[in-house]
């Protein structure tokens, strides 16, 4: 990759990274069937009738494998205490789950405990989007709980509590 473009991608990047986030673990079942997942700040709710989400993943991680070959993940927007998991989760390494609270969910993906809201999604259909794919998942169950979220900003985590 030429020098200029390198740059171009960092500062692309960072300006990304003024729009401030929620943070999610999409979690899935690899081809050995044991839980895995990844962190992504790429969710959106995408439709209601149809009940579908989506976000983004990068074509280069090893998650895009088993999402490409899996038909089913779930997604777990994090609370405010779950920021350790949520590093341990955006880095690669063998058993992501070490220490992580979960139990299996109805679509065989892994749902965290204690997080503030979860989608149990069957997949619904990928699209290329660059060096990128964009999942689209039908939500087959999901559930949401009160507390303060995990919020993701210019590379830091942090919290918000609503007023509601
Ligand atoms: C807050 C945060 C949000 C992230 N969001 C995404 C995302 O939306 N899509 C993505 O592909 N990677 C995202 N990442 C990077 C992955 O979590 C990271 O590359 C991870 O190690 C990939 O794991 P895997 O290779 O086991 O799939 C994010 C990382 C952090 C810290």
């Amino acid at each position: 990759m030429p020098d200029g473009s390198f740059d171009i991608s960092r500062r692309l990047r960072s300006a990304f990274g003024r729009f401030a986030s929620g943070v999610t673990v999409v979690t899935m079942r690899d081809s050995n069937g044991d839980p895995t997942g990844i962190t992504v700040n790429s969710f959106s709710s995408l439709s209601l009738d149809p009940p579908l989400l989506l976000f983004s993943v990068g074509c280069e991680q090893i998650s895009c494998k088993w999402l490409k070959s899996g038909n089913h993940f779930t997604v777990n927007v994090l609370a405010r205490e779950h920021e350790s998991l949520a590093w341990q989760f955006a880095r690669p390494r063998e058993d992501k789950f070490d220490g992580v609270s979960w139990r299996t969910g109805l679509n065989g993906a892994p749902i965290i405990e204690g997080a503030l809201a979860h989608f149990e999604c069957v997949k619904w259909n990928i699209v290329e989007g660059g060096d990128h794919l964009i999942v689209i998942g039908e939500i087959s169950d999901f559930d949401a709980r009160d507390g303060e979220a995990l919020v993701f900003f210019r590379g830091a985590m942090g919290n918000f509590a609503s007023a509601g």
